[in-house]
């Protein structure tokens, strides 16, 4: 790859690296039995999800209605949107999805439930739902012991149709480096969402669908019996927080922000032009700045970090910085990936024949 071809900075993805990702999750799934509906959130790209459906997605996850609408109007189904729909715009862009895509919904409450089904029942539609139990993220999702009473009042809409349980297991990203640790809570949290789907199924609920959504829980809780479906986001790309967990080695991240030195006026400080309009700083470790400072083959580059940025400047430290002279290239891994994405309306997807495409982000806020 010629990198010195891209304007700085950009945001690339090594596709075959993402190409990778994809199918190694696909396959595992697939052999576990377990239907895969991606989070479409981490990369927001169309060109993304074709790769993912021809590998044999049943659909997206999605958190906002922009990414409902970019999909829908690609013409692509199976969309599940998994954020609560509460207040009129929200209910109001609801049921238009639904009679536009199919789309199914998620609630965790009947204050949630029941304005989305008055809304349905004027509109004369009915609606797939998934009720959210919260497996320990204590975020949204309803607690596991009064899941029975929540689809309860469900079972008496009659325009929201109870077809599954789910949850995101996001206390995941608070193990740090305990990986058995990480492990075993993402086997407790797909093994207590079986046992509220088997309570429900108890109570006459027709309940087909048990998903569970995390890249860090992705090698334990699909694998749990009575788990169907994994609704992975981060997977397609890796990121700084995910290698720390050990979810993915470097080796396997496929997204970087490519910066360029512009200032070494400082002893152990040289300025790059890619600061936090450019990368997330939302790190699983408190103290990790913006990401992590990588030559152009990937490789760490040693006693260089990233703990500061403005917004069009991001300031790297240390005494490796006396290497770098005004001109050159780094990759900066992000920590997060979703949250560094969605702040590019494009990205160059590298092959390693050196050529390169643009491709849109689109459904950003
Ligand atoms: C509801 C839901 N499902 C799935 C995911 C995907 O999780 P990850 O980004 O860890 O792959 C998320 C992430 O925030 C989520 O909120």
């Amino acid at each position: 790859m010629n990198w010195a071809e891209l304007d700085t900075p950009a945001l690339v993805v090594d596709e075959v690296r993402m190409e990778r990702n994809l199918a190694r999750v696909s396959s595992s799934l697939a052999r576990a039995g377990v239907a895969v509906r991606p989070h479409w959130k981490t990369s927001k790209c169309l060109q993304v999800a074709q790769r993912q459906l021809a590998l044999g997605a049943v659909g997206f996850t999605c958190s906002t209605p922009a990414e409902v609408l970019a999909l829908g109007e690609a013409g692509i189904r199976g969309l599940l949107w998994a954020h609560l729909a509460v207040g009129e715009p929200k209910v109001a862009f609801a049921v238009n999805a639904v009679r536009r895509f199919g789309i199914t919904l998620m609630v965790d409450s009947a204050a949630v439930a029941e304005p989305l089904d008055r809304a349905l029942s004027e509109a004369g539609l009915v609606a797939d739902v998934l009720l959210e139990v919260d497996t320990g993220l204590g975020r949204t999702g309803v607690d596991p012991s009064v899941a029975g009473a929540v689809a309860a009042r469900l079972g008496s809409l009659t325009s929201l149709r109870l077809r599954g349980v789910m949850t995101h297991e996001g206390h995941l990203y608070g193990f740090g480096a305990d990986r058995a640790g990480l492990d075993a809570a993402a086997v407790a949290s797909a093994q207590s969402l079986v046992s509220v789907a088997e309570a429900l199924r108890a109570e006459r609920h027709a309940i087909d669908v048990v998903s569970v959504g995390s890249t860090p829980g992705l090698a334990a809780g699909p694998y749990v019996a009575g788990v169907t479906e994994a609704r992975p986001g981060t997977y397609v790309f890796g990121d700084g927080n995910q290698v720390r967990l050990g979810s993915c080695g470097l080796d396997e991240c496929a997204l970087t922000v490519l910066a360029r030195v512009v200032s070494t006026q400082r002893e152990g400080t040289a300025i790059i032009d890619a600061g936090s309009k450019a990368m997330s700083s939302d790190a699983v470790s408190p103290s990790a700045g913006y990401g992590t400072v990588l030559d152009l083959d990937g490789h760490p580059i040693e006693g260089v970090s990233f703990p500061r940025a403005n917004d069009e400047h991001g300031f790297l430290t240390g005494l490796g910085t006396g290497a770098l002279a005004v001109g050159d290239l780094v990759r900066i891994l992000p920590h997060h990936a979703c949250a560094t994405v969605t702040m590019w309306s494009r990205l160059a997807a590298v092959r390693p024949d050196g050529s390169y495409e643009w491709w849109p982000v689109v459904a950003r806020h």
